[in-house]
């Protein structure tokens, strides 16, 4: 007998699931959600904006609550937690947990109908504007997340992996936004005029991506021949020093 009072729950209300229940919920028939309880600000946030997002009592009603659960814990809180809770044999559970694997998972979580990953991004809360790697195809996580801009069907968990290692570099990115900031602070820059002037360039370069992801072919749209932004030789062409 399913206990089920919500199409999705979700174990772990932090960013990541913010987006995908803002995803979610902004789409043209939303799902409705129940959320573990943890994280009280954003569960009641995200209860009080969206009629269908429910929060439930504990992490168990929250576990027992949906035909399918989305797992958003962070990698090293996944154990722990979800031996302490009970799934049922015709649950599906979506992981969009970094490196933990689906045998592991399966081990943790006992008999269910189907566990399946995906490594959305924070764009999956403008529904439409996700491009999810998921695994396997033809799974809850494929389903979900065609729904929120689209997915990318991966033959194999280790090459999920290896797309949660690349999709990871954003953050490497922002590190070096700030330090070609501060490079330009070291030039006699503010600070906060530095950042908001990488922030205006690279916001603009990136809204191109709607239309254009031939890397090459915008860098070549982005630098004037022969100019300080010539890329040509994979060099630089301004003049002076580099950031470091
Ligand atoms: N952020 C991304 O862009 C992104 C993208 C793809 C995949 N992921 C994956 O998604 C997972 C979550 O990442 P995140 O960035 O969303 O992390 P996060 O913001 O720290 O969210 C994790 C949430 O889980 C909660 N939590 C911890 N223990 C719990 C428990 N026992 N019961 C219920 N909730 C519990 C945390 O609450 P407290 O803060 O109170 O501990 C926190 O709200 C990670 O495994 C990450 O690899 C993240």
């Amino acid at each position: 007998m399913t206990q089920d009072t919500a199409e999705y729950a979700v174990i772990g209300v932090g960013s990541i699931a913010e987006a995908i229940v803002t995803g979610l919920s902004r789409s043209d028939e939303p799902p409705t959600i129940l959320l573990s309880p943890r994280s009280r600000q954003r569960t009641a946030r995200l209860a009080a904006r969206y009629p269908a997002v429910r929060v439930a009592a504990d992490n168990q009603a929250a576990a027992s609550g949906a035909g399918t659960v989305l797992l958003c814990l962070r990698p090293q809180d996944a154990a722990e937690t979800l031996a302490t809770l009970r799934f049922r044999a015709d649950q599906r559970l979506i992981s969009v947990m970094a490196s933990v694997p689906s045998a592991e998972l399966a081990r943790l979580t006992g008999p269910v109908a189907e566990i399946s990953r995906a490594i959305p991004a924070t764009a999956v809360a403008a529904a439409g504007h996700g491009f999810t790697p998921v695994f396997p195809g033809g799974s809850a996580a494929q389903r979900l997340f065609d729904g929120l801009g689209g997915s990318m069907v991966l033959g194999s968990e280790q090459l999920l992996d290896a797309v949660s290692v690349a999709s990871a570099t954003v953050a490497a990115h922002l590190a070096y936004l700030q330090t070609v900031s501060s490079w330009l602070v070291g030039q006699g820059a503010g600070l906060e005029d530095a950042q908001r002037l990488m922030a205006s360039v690279f916001a603009g370069a990136t809204a191109e991506f709607a239309d254009e992801s031939d890397f090459v072919a915008l860098a070549r749209h982005h630098a004037t021949p022969v100019g300080s932004t010539s890329t040509s030789n994979g060099r630089c062409g301004g003049r002076g020093s580099s950031p470091r």
